[in-house]
C-alpha cells in the first residue's frame, strides 16, 4: 500500500461546518483557491453527538465542485452502516470515532477494501493507548482537541500531551499515518499543536468565521505554522 498522506507536510482541511451553506460550492471554491488540502465534512446523527448535519447526499453534491479529497468525519453511533454510501458518494477518506466502533478492526478493514483512506479519531477523554493496537493499520489519527458535535469551542490545552504521546507512538509503529487535530484550531493554538506533533489542521469558524473572510483566514493559519 502506498499512502496517499506519504509525506509530512502541514497540510489545512477547512471544515464545512462553518460554511455558509446557502452558497456551500463558491465557499468550497474559496478554500481551494487560496491552498486548502483537503475539505473536512462534519457529519453528526443527534445520537453519538448531540447535533445533527450532514448525510452522504450532502458528498454526492460536493464531489464535482472540487478537486480536493473530501474527508468524512464520522460521529455517528452506526459507522459501520454508512460507510458504502459514504463511499458511493464520492468520500477519499473516512473516518470512524475509536469509541463509536465496536469491532474497529472490521470497520477499518471495510473502509480500506472500498478503497477509501482510514482514519480513527479519539476524543478528548480517551486515553491514547486506545489506539494501540489499531495504529500499523490506519491512515490517519484525527485526535479531537473538542468534544466533537459542535463548531466554535474553545481548544482543550489537556490534548497536547495526548497529542504529543500519538505522535511517539506513529513515530515507531507507523510513520506514514498522518496525525490531523480537530476544534478550536486558530493562528494562537495551532503552533502548540504542531510542536506537539499534529501536521494536518482542521479549521472551521477561523477560516470560515473569519471576519475578513476565509481565504484571509486559511491565510492567517497557515502563515503561523509556517505553510
Ligand atoms: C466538531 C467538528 C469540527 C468542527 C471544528 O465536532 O468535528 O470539525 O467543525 O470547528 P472549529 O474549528 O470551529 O472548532
Ligand atoms: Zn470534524
Amino acid at each position: 500500500m502506498i499512502p496517499r498522506y506519504a509525506d509530512n507536510a502541514i497540510k489545512i482541511a477547512p471544515s464545512i461546518l462553518s460554511a455558509d451553506l446557502s452558497r456551500l460550492a463558491e465557499q468550497v471554491k474559496e478554500v481551494e483557491a487560496a491552498g486548502a488540502d483537503r475539505i473536512h465534512v462534519d457529519v453528526m446523527d443527534g445520537c453519538f453527538v448531540p447535533n445533527i448535519t450532514f448525510g452522504p447526499v450532502l458528498v454526492k453534491w460536493l464531489r464535482p465542485v472540487t478537486r480536493l479529497p473530501l474527508e468524512v468525519h464520522l460521529m455517528i453511533a452506526k459507522p459501520d452502516d454508512f460507510l458504502d454510501a459514504f463511499a458511493e458518494a464520492g468520500a477519499d477518506s473516512l473516518i470512524v470515532h475509536v469509541e463509536g466502533a465496536t469491532h474497529l478492526n472490521r470497520t477499518i478493514q471495510h473502509i480500506q477494501k472500498l478503497g477509501r483512506k482510514a482514519g480513527v479519531a479519539i476524543n478528548p477523554a480517551t486515553p491514547a493507548v486506545m489506539l494501540e493496537e489499531i495504529l500499523p493499520e490506519l491512515d490517519l489519527v484525527l485526535a479531537m482537541t473538542v468534544n466533537p458535535g459542535f463548531g466554535g469551542q474553545s481548544f482543550l490545552p489537556g490534548t497536547l500531551a495526548k497529542i504529543a504521546a500519538i505522535r511517539r507512538m506513529i513515530d515507531s509503529v507507523n510513520p506514514d499515518c498522518e496525525l490531523e487535530v480537530d476544534g478550536g484550531v486558530d493562528q494562537d493554538t495551532a503552533p502548540r499543536l504542531i510542536a506537539a506533533g499534529a501536521r494536518v489542521f482542521v479549521a472551521g469558524s477561523s477560516i470560515y468565521g473569519a471576519p475578513d473572510g476565509p481565504t484571509a483566514g486559511l491565510r492567517r493559519l497557515a502563515g503561523s505554522v509556517g505553510g
